[in-house]
């Protein structure tokens, strides 16, 4: 028997998952796109090079970073905030491909959230051992706006708790095309990304991409 047809249908169907009030999975949303966004990344990657940025307490990211968009999420020694010049090239970070503001605005309509316009998008590289401890994303100025996560490559084990650090964490396994969207009584909720497992997906090998969508000015 040939269940190959049926796993590759059964992969590619879209369905949501309810996490709590105002917080979503979009199962294989972004799938059908996913060559095309991580074609897209590739230009983005050549303009603004991945990097691992340094915590305000000293301590260099595991996972790598660049940023497309209006504005860029950038950490130093001076703190985490948003800019409108990459570091470390001193130009504009590259602008939000239309594909990416289309696709985070539907993401966004499906969990709820109409009108989302994002101005910023948080590009993550995680290699097998890397990790993002439990934080909350608080450096936008608006927390009226939803954010749109989009995974690609190898799968990651997201770490969802609530308003408060010590709130009990749900552990959801995320794969390649879907996407979290969380926003109204959750936006401010911690969440985090577990030590990435050894593994290789067909598009990307052994890495995972993540990008956010904010509304950050
Ligand atoms: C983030 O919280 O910035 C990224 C989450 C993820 O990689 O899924
Ligand atoms: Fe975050």
């Amino acid at each position: 028997m040939n269940f190959s047809l049926f796993d590759d249908h059964a992969s590619d169907t879209v369905w949501t998952e309810d996490l709590c009030p105002g917080a979503v999975v979009l199962r294989n949303f972004i799938k059908p796109k996913s060559e095309e966004i991580l074609a897209t990344l590739e230009r983005i990657a050549a303009a603004a090079p991945f990097r691992q940025m340094t915590t305000p307490g000293g301590y260099q990211m595991s996972v790598a970073m660049t940023c497309c968009g209006d504005l860029g999420w950038v950490s130093d020694r001076r703190g985490y905030r948003y800019d409108g010049y990459d570091p470390e090239t001193g130009l504009r970070w590259p602008a939000l491909p239309a594909l990416f503001l289309t696709l985070a605005q539907q993401a966004a309509a499906a969990a709820g959230y109409a009108d989302f316009i994002p101005d910023s998008c948080l590009i993550n590289r995680y290699l097998p051992g890397t990790k993002l401890s439990l934080h909350q994303d608080k450096d936008e100025c608006d927390y009226a706006a939803p954010i749109v996560s989009v995974s690609l490559g190898i799968p990651a084990s997201f770490l969802f708790g609530g308003p408060r650090r010590q709130d009990r964490v749900r552990r959801i396994l995320l794969t390649h095309g879907d996407v979290v969207v969380w926003g109204g009584p959750a936006r401010l909720y911690y969440h985090g990304i577990a030590v990435i497992k050894s593994d290789a997906h067909p598009l990307l090998g052994p890495q995972r991409i993540n990008l956010t969508f904010r509304k950050a000015g």
